[in-house]
């Protein structure tokens, strides 16, 4: 049906007749010419129909926008003055001869044609117009390009591509399971996996040795900007390799990838413990285009006559730290309200703050709410421990760790965003040394990646003091997003049943939920480790895309629902009963009604 795309078009088309296939994306009559700007996957070309070719001209009157047309015609340069320098394709026209009109189309809800905002239920309901905004095109062909490289890289390095099923057992990584009940086997439930993470460790013991996949995996959690609850990772796993063979492997994956797609050399990514990205950061994901630190404070602020201070730095499960800002001395009183709202999402009771206006003038110099309650000396200390120098701003925060963290961690992300002190650029890291549980908020312990991670030390030291323990696990940061995470896993049955006792899974309940896996460690189960990259988040970050929404072509909204096909629906009466399940509650009226017609249908 077609010579050419409309975006390929150029100076040496010129003179040659050409066949485009595409959508009319703008029409334009300008007194006696008709200009048709065409659309297609590629590009836009603009054609011109004049009115001596009768019957083609008047079809290019009646269409509209979105249209779907067949245009022969040939290419010539744009006359002088008419060039669009803008436009890959702005040097030449198409002088049209024939028009074709394939399909018509409604008026779009959306508008193609020029930058407006539309609320993203109704870009996710109509995601076929939505899709052909050329930078929503854009991003699927770049991701499409990626994961081809991706392919490539790992087939040249002996990885196999295996799939994995989607019907399965749960796989603990931390969210809720999305459930399928099984027809054949009543009461009993498949979980969708929340990664491949038990078979590709099985794949191992099968003597795989090198296994990658594009891996969907389906989590049920709180969604947010880089979090979907149908994802794609890329998956891999190997044996006989330690971490940081695998570290350096997967660095130079990711190496090639912006090498190839985006001309950007990322050097050699540095590494840094957890306690130190913690401490220093706030974070375990740091963004290091950002040069603020939390500085610890906790010993200077021992004994002053400042409570909120003092008893967090007298507990040892709390920290005070201060957050020095260069050029922040500036920030009015309404921006540090804001900013005391903002830490107060994180459980932060208040944000003390310091204005160094003349840091020659000592105390007289120095503008706060709290200087009042400290001495002198402590004070002098204080700016000297921070380097303070005139025009900062130090930021405090005093309460447990977790809070501290959160809370100024996130205001020294946001505040060097509001002084534009963000560098250009790309910041990876690899973060190492997690320790292997955190405690949760009734004193038990929880696995810090998942529980088949492999620890540090020996299961002596492991079960003596397993919050002193240290994985072996990995986690790949770039600006400030964890975009991959992985480790060595364990690969004998007896260390596997510790890391269950400590995490409180009894032996019944270890052979119910994973006999399969501790039977397979009990089989000769090499030494193996793996990691598994966020594909939507990668893409995101390349293509400067706000959210995963924008990289994934149909995305589920913030309620995890999918506005184009309306899912989740109802389903007939018939089905339930097949399945085994009655509902607790009836559905509403038109949902039975809806649920009665499949039912019929069926
Ligand atoms: P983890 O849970 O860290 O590890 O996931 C790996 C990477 O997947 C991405 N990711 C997500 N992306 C979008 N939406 C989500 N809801 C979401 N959740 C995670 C992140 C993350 O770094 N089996 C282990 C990996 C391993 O140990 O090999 C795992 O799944 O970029
Ligand atoms: P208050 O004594 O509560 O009036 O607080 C004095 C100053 O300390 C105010 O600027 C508060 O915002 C700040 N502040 C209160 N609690 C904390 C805290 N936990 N961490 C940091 N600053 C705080």
């Amino acid at each position: 049906m077609r010579s050419n795309y409309c975006g390929e078009l150029n100076e040496s088309f010129v003179d040659q007749e050409v066949e485009l296939c595409g959508w009319v994306h703008r029409r334009r009559d300008h007194g006696g010419v008709i200009f048709l700007d065409v659309r297609d996957r590629e590009g836009i070309a603009q054609v011109v129909y004049d009115p001596d070719i009768e019957d083609s001209f008047a079809t290019a009157e009646s269409v509209r926008n979105e249209f779907v047309i067949k245009v022969t015609g040939i290419v010539r340069l744009r006359p002088e003055g008419t060039v669009n320098n803008d436009m890959p394709t702005g040097k030449i026209e198409v002088l049209g001869k024939k028009l074709e009109v394939l399909n018509a189309a409604n008026t779009p809800p959306i508008q193609l044609d020029e930058h407006t905002e539309v609320g993203e239920d109704i870009r996710l309901h109509y995601r076929y117009i939505d899709l052909r905004r050329p930078e929503m095109a854009e991003r699927l062909r770049f991701r499409s390009k990626v994961t081809n490289t991706v392919r490539n890289f790992l087939d040249n390095h002996g990885f196999l591509d295996i799939e994995t099923p989607l019907l399965t057992k749960a796989t603990p990584e931390g969210a809720r399971d999305y459930l399928v009940p099984s027809r054949t086997h009543p009461n009993r439930f498949f979980a969708l996996p929340q990664s491949p993470q038990l078979f590709k460790q099985i794949l191992m013991a099968a003597g795989m040795d090198r296994y990658y996949q594009i891996a969907k995996c389906f989590r049920d959690e709180d969604l947010r900007a880089d979090r979907q609850p149908e994802f794609t990772q890329i998956d891999v796993e190997t044996s006989f390799m330690d971490e940081d063979k695998i570290m350096a492997v997967m660095e130079q994956l990711i190496r090639e990838v912006f090498m190839t797609h985006l001309d950007v050399d990322l050097g050699e990514f540095p590494r840094m413990a957890h306690a130190e990205a913690m401490n220093r950061y706030g974070s375990d994901k740091p963004d290091l285009r950002i040069d603020l630190e939390l500085v610890d404070i906790a010993d200077l602020m021992k004994s002053v006559d400042f409570k909120v201070f003092s008893g967090p730095a007298n507990d040892p499960a709390s920290r005070v730290v201060a957050l020095r800002v260069p050029q922040g001395a500036s920030i009015s009183r309404k921006v540090i309200d804001a900013y005391t709202k903002f830490v107060g999402i994180y459980g932060a009771k208040g944000l003390a703050w310091v204005k160094v206006n003349d840091i020659s003038a000592g105390l007289e110099g120095l503008q706060s709410p709290i200087l009042k309650f400290m001495p002198e000396d402590v004070v002098t200390t204080l700016m000297k421990t921070l380097g303070a120098e005139t025009g900062d701003i130090i930021f405090f925060g005093a309460d447990k760790a977790k809070v501290v963290n959160e809370a100024i961690g996130a205001l020294r992300i946001k505040v060097a965003e509001d002084l534009g002190q963000v560098r250009e650029g790309w910041a990876p890291l690899w973060v190492v040394d997690f320790p292997m549980f955190e405690t949760a908020s009734d004193g038990s312990l929880t696995s810090l990646h998942h529980p088949f991670t492999a620890p540090s030390c020996d299961s002596k030291q492991l079960a003596a003091d397993p919050q002193a323990a240290l994985s072996r696990a990995y986690d790949m940061v770039l600006n400030g997003t964890e975009l991959g995470g992985g480790s060595i896993r364990i690969n004998k049955p007896e260390m596997q049943r510790s890391v269950f006792e400590v995490l409180g899974i009894g032996e019944e309940e270890a052979a119910e939920k994973f006999g399969f896996l501790l039977e397979a460690l009990s089989y000769g189960c090499p030494p193996h480790g793996g990691i598994a990259f966020g594909l939507d988040r990668l893409i995101m970050l390349m293509t400067g895309a706000s959210s995963i929404r924008d990289v994934i072509a149909f995305p589920k909204t913030q309620s995890a629902a999918c506005p184009l096909t309306d899912a989740p629906g109802a389903v007939s009466a018939k089905q339930l009963r097949e399945l085994n399940i009655r509902l607790r509650e009836q559905p509403k009226a038109e949902e039975a009604q809806a649920a009665v017609g499949t039912e019929e249908a069926s």
